[in-house]
């Protein structure tokens, strides 16, 4: 079974500079162990130094829809590829943009050939997101996010009508689902329920054991 994980570091100090590399390090040893693609998305800055290291798909945790020329401070999407990312994360919930923002985001990795993870935080934004076919759109209900508990178990529902309101949209799109992602049990049922992955981080990135809770997490696919 083809599943796509992607660890989100977001701006956990266990998931800073050095940390960013070391949990690749651990993402690498369970996808190679498991055959399961885990990803990782470490903060901007730690993009190129987490590339070099370890040879899975890094990916940024924003991109923003500018081109070359006078564009102060945006993340552009030709940048962080050169600094070894394979795609982005657009509109997470601690990163919400605007609906012409986040096209122009998906539009600026399609040109530079790199994938695009959408998050969203309801069904009919699933279905908006879809329209813009990106490799991925993530659902991850904002209340759940960090929480420990898992949408799988909490929210059943949103994973099987995203994955449907997607489809009706886009029959191409793929649907990742995330918020409280921690054991193996909860990415089965996620899977079970249509999500070709998830999309995740406090569960494994503030672990005494990351490595292990990775895989403790593929332990049941
Ligand atoms: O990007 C993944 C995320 O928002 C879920 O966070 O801590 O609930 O796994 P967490």
């Amino acid at each position: 079974m083809s599943v796509f994980i992607l660890l989100n570091c977001k701006t956990f100090d266990e998931g800073t500079g050095e940390n960013a590399v070391k949990l690749a390090e651990a993402c690498r040893e369970v996808a190679q162990s498991a055959g399961v693609e885990i990803a990782i998305a470490p903060q901007i800055p730690d993009i190129y130094r987490t590339a070099k290291s370890v040879d899975i798909p890094v990916f940024s945790q924003h991109v923003d829809g500018a081109g070359p020329g006078s564009h102060t401070g945006a993340i552009y999407a030709k940048a962080i590829k050169e600094a070894g990312a394979a795609g982005s994360l657009i509109n997470h919930s601690e990163r919400r943009l605007t609906l012409a923002d986040i096209e122009s985001a998906a539009a600026a990795l399609k040109k530079n050939k790199m994938s695009s993870v959408i998050c969203v935080n309801n069904v009919s934004t699933a279905a908006a997101a879809a329209a813009f076919n990106p490799t991925y759109v993530a659902i991850e209900p904002p209340e759940l996010i960090g929480s420990g508990i898992s949408v799988s178990k909490a929210n059943p529902d949103i994973i099987t009508d995203s994955v449907d309101a997607a489809a009706r949209i886009n029959p191409h799109v793929k649907v990742l689902c995330g918020a409280g992602i921690s054991q193996g049990e909860d990415l089965k049922v996620a899977v079970e329920l249509g999500a070709k992955g998830v999309l995740l981080a406090s569960g494994i990135v503030k672990a005494d054991d990351p490595k292990g809770a990775l895989y403790n997490l593929v332990s049941l696919i």
